[in-house]
């Protein structure tokens, strides 16, 4: 009898250590929202955090969950304001917003290829980010956010994988000023001598290139 007790007290003690409660809380938010309005995530990015290309909804699995958690955090600011995500990142509290990013960061990365864009595309995308173009001062993508752009820590993330219609979106962000939450402005300036077509290329080939959990 004293055994069973003690086995008890210890499914108690794991069922509610801290580690599974911010586990169950991201989880549930993730799936349900929460009451101070936050929407469920997992209407646009997914319960497996893959979003959907179309709408321009980011994948988020596999990313590193102090670069989300930063994202959340400059939602509610000016530095990176969109008229979706700002106010579901306001509902959402610092435990919160910790809770969700180590969801999605737990999920494995989509393993879906994107639709083949044209050859000569990807080959000037692959060179861009591979190589940049130094006589327009863009260095390569790969410099900053990794080999094959697998990311780098919590400031350079990954954009292996990443949805060609959200990096477009992004580096548009950056041109108009609607994003300027880079630190030191690494992004701007590099999205503002991006020609149009590079812009493209290099998202199609990144899309392309395959994302993986680090
Ligand atoms: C109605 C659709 C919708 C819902 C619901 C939604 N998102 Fe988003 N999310 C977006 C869109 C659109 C963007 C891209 C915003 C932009 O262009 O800056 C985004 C971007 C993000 C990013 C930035 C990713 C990056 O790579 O920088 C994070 C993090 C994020 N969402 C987390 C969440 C979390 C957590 C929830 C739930 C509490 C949530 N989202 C609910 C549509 C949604
Ligand atoms: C000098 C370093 C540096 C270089 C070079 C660089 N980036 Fe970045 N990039 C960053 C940083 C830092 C961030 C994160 C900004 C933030 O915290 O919001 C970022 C973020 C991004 C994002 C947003 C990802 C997301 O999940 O929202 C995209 C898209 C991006 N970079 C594309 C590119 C492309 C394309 C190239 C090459 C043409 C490139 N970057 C080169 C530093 C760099």
């Amino acid at each position: 009898m004293l055994i069973q007790n003690k086995s008890i007290v210890l499914m108690i003690l794991v069922a509610f250590s801290p580690i599974t409660l911010a586990s169950e809380l991201g989880k549930t938010i993730v799936m349900q929202g929460n009451s101070s309005g936050a929407m469920a995530c997992s209407i646009c990015h997914g319960a497996n955090g893959a979003g959907q290309a179309q709408a321009g909804f980011p994948n988020l699995a596999g990313l590193d969950p102090a670069y989300m958690q930063k994202q959340l955090q400059d939602f509610t600011t000016a530095q990176r304001h969109n008229p979706i995500m700002t106010p579901i990142a306001t509902a959402l509290s610092t435990d919160e917003m910790n809770a969700v990013s180590t969801y999605f960061a737990q999920q494995s990365t989509p393993t879906m290829k994107p639709t083949t864009a044209d050859d000569s595309l990807l080959k000037a995308g692959q060179q861009l980010a591979q190589n940049g173009n130094w006589a327009n001062d863009v260095p390569a993508c790969f410099s900053c956010h990794g080999a094959q752009a697998k990311g780098v820590g919590m400031y350079f993330p990954a954009l292996a994988g990443q949805h060609a219609s959200y990096i477009e979106q992004q580096l548009n962000s950056w041109r108009s000023g609607q994003r300027s939450n880079d630190p030191n402005q690494l992004m701007v300036g590099i999205a503002q001598r991006l020609s149009e077509t590079e812009i493209k290329a290099v998202s199609a080939y990144l899309a392309n290139l395959t994302a993986t959990n680090n």
